[in-house]
C-alpha cells in the first residue's frame, strides 16, 4: 500500500477516535462550598497563605475548581476530572473544618514537602504560568506548617 495512503487512513482513523472521545464527558461539578468550613475561614490562617494556596492549589484542591476551557476537550477533560477528583480526596482547602487537627497539622507538613520538592503544583505549572511558587510562597507555607506543629507542641 502506498504511504500517502495509508497517512489518510491513520488521519481518518484518528478524527474519528478523536471525535468518539468527545463523547465520553466526565463531570466538572464544583460541589457548594460552606465558606465557615474552608481553610480561609479557620481561625489564625494567614492571609498569605491562604493566598498563595488560592492561586496555585485551588484548582485541584479546592470546591472552587476553574475549569480551563481546555477541559472541555477529550483527553485533557478526561485528565483535568481526574486530578480534580483525585486531589480532592488527598486534601481538599474547602473542606478544612472536616478534618481533625491532627489531620490538618498533617497536611500542612505534608504540603511543605510537596511544594518543596516541587511535587506540587507539578506539571500544571507549565499550563498555567501563575501556579508556579516562588521560594518565598515555599516558605509561606512551610511556615504555616511549623506554626502548627508548634501549636500542637503548646506554644512556639
Ligand atoms: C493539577 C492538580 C493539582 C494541583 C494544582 C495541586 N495538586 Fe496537590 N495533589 C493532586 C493530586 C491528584 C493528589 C493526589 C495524588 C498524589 O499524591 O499525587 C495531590 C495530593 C496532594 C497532597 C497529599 C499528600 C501527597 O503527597 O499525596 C498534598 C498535601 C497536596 N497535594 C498539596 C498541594 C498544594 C499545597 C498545592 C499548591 C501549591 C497543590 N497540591 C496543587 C493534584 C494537584
Amino acid at each position: 500500500m502506498p504511504i500517502s495512503r495509508r497517512l489518510k487512513q491513520a488521519a481518518v482513523v484518528f478524527v474519528v477516535v478523536f471525535a468518539a472521545a468527545q463523547l465520553v464527558r466526565p463531570e466538572r461539578a464544583n460541589p457548594a462550598t460552606d465558606v465557615s468550613r474552608t481553610i480561609q475561614a479557620h481561625a489564625g490562617t494567614a492571609t498569605e497563605l491562604v493566598a498563595v494556596l488560592d492561586r496555585a492549589c485551588r484548582d485541584c484542591h479546592s470546591n472552587g475548581t476553574v475549569w480551563p476551557r481546555y477541559t472541555q476537550v477529550a483527553p485533557l477533560s478526561w485528565l483535568m476530572a481526574y486530578g480534580v477528583r483525585e486531589g480532592r480526596k488527598a486534601v481538599n482547602f474547602s473542606e478544612w473544618a472536616a478534618y481533625p487537627p491532627e489531620r490538618q497539622r498533617t497536611l500542612l507538613v505534608e504540603s511543605c514537602r510537596d511544594v518543596t520538592a516541587i511535587k506540587m503544583p507539578g506539571p500544571y505549572t507549565l499550563l498555567h504560568p501563575q501556579t508556579r511558587l516562588s521560594a518565598q510562597d515555599v516558605e509561606t507555607i512551610c511556615a504555616a506548617a511549623r506554626q502548627a506543629k508548634g501549636d500542637a507542641a503548646g506554644g512556639p
